[in-house]
């Protein structure tokens, strides 16, 4: 039975895409002492596990060492689902053009495993996405191949809520979760209980699809907020963070988001059209969402006005134009940079035939991405390089950049992050 194996710690996991939340995962039930066996369609990923070597900048490879080949195994051999019992979806859920929900991820993996499942496992998709997916995509597969939900196979949804690059300990994380049967339920407790201090029990899958999104789209409403206070503030002359700092004294009623140079990553900018893609078929329109997003996807045209008036008022400039973006991970101290507002800030400036260049210590070349394909390497951080732009647009605030080494060697800074908080001549926030 499921529950004793589970109880008695006695059972394998398949961790089903092994990507920014796939590998920490298994790594963490790995510790737990729990046997884990990750799949991935990336050959070159499986390779470099294999090889005990991290490609995520929130992964050490020492944290490889100990557990690989022994209570960590890759593979990309979907068959050997069969030698699992719990089975555990961390795939990826983006859009596809016109913001529709890509679901081709969980569709493709729960096609190729379908004839390999087997009595007695269960299935917990951790993906976020619109409330519905878990039954109406995953369900009708394992009705179809006469599977007894709650009897003799079960089906949890659990939503991930890790931030990489945040030092927070993923254990003492609360954990989202619901199955679809009370049984599914319990079991669902038993395992996630092994790695979380809390769980959290919901009502229905349903709810804890959607919980997943609200928490989201509620980060992208009041990042939007703010983004538009910054713009306000600016033409008032008055300091955005200022007015932040002051605000978030007040002990109740008030949570701080900051303004930036527009949203990135894999959740922020995609899931809450997750909703509105669903709340569509309800005839409701997302307007806070739809709202969010135009605000926080103008950022950085915004960004490049406000670069290019100050090049031309210090230094009379409006040709032959030289500008370096430090950072283009979505956020810092990552390698993630997928849907960097950096991307979208390169390709405007190279649309106005400026010469853009980038530096960031955690990406030496960008990769084909959803949008863009730019083929541009990682600039040299030298003073020299720093003196030969017109100006410096940081997007992303690395802790590894030396900013008064920044600030000493160009005369237009452009900070989107706030980084310089002491006044300077030379910092302009944007
Ligand atoms: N990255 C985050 O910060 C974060 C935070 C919370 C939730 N999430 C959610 O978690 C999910 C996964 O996100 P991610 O950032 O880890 O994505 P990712 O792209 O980093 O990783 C997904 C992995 O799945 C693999 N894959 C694709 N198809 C597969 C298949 N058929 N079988 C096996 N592997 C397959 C890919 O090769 C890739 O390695 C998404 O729904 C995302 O919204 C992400």
């Amino acid at each position: 039975m499921l529950k004793d194996k589970i109880k008695n710690n006695n059972f394998k996991v398949g961790v089903f895409g092994l990507g920014y939340i796939g590998l920490p995962r298994s790594i963490h039930f790995a510790k737990a002492n729990i046997n884990v066996l990750g799949f991935d369609i990336d050959k070159n990923k499986i390779k470099k596990i294999r090889n005990k070597e991290s490609y995520l900048s929130s992964v050490k490879s020492i944290q490889l060492k100990s557990i690989v080949g022994k209570k960590f195994n890759v593979t990309n051999d979907m068959s050997r689902v069969n030698e699992v019992d719990v089975i555990v979806l961390c795939l990826p859920t983006p859009l596809k053009s016109n913001n529709i929900p890509d679901l081709s991820f969980i569709i493709n993996t729960m096609n190729k495993i379908k004839k390999y499942l087997k009595n007695h496992q269960m299935i917990c998709l951790e993906s976020t996405t619109y409330p519905g997916t878990t039954e109406e995509i995953i369900l009708p597969i394992l009705k179809k191949r006469g599977f007894e939900l709650g009897k003799n196979f079960y089906l949890l949804y659990s939503p991930e809520r890790d931030d990489p690059g945040r030092k927070i300990i993923n254990s003492s994380i609360p954990r989202v979760y619901c199955g679809l049967t009370h049984r599914c339920t319990l079991l669902g407790n038993l395992f996630y209980s092994k790695i979380f201090d809390k769980m959290i029990l919901v009502s229905s899958i349903k709810t804890a699809e959607m919980t997943k999104l609200f928490e989201n789209i509620y980060r992208s409403v009041n990042i939007g907020m703010v983004n538009e206070m910054k713009k306000i503030c600016d033409k008032m002359g008055l300091k955005i963070f200022d007015i932040i700092n002051a605000a978030k004294t007040k002990p109740y009623g008030f949570n701080v988001f900051y303004p930036g140079p527009g949203l990135g990553g894999h959740c922020i900018p995609i899931d809450p059209f997750y909703l509105s893609w669903k709340a569509k078929k309800f005839n409701i329109e997302t307007k806070f969402i739809e709202l969010a997003g135009r605000i926080n996807r103008s950022m950085p045209d915004w960004i490049i006005k406000k670069t290019l008036r100050i090049i031309k008022i210090k230094s009379k400039k409006s040709k032959n134009i030289r500008i370096l973006i430090l950072g283009v991970a979505y956020k810092k101290n990552i390698n993630d940079c997928r849907e960097s507002p950096a991307f979208e800030i390169i390709k405007k400036l190279k649309n106005k035939r400026i010469n853009v260049q980038y530096n960031d210590p955690f990406i030496d070349e960008i990769p084909k991405l959803r949008n863009y394909n730019f083929k541009m390497k990682s600039k040299k951080l030298t003073k020299k390089l720093i003196q030969s732009f017109d100006a410096i647009i940081i997007v992303t605030d690395h802790d590894r950049y030396n900013y008064d080494m920044i600030r000493k060697n160009n005369s237009i800074i452009i900070d989107t992050r706030n980084c310089y908080q002491k006044k300077y001549e030379n910092i302009y926030l944007a």
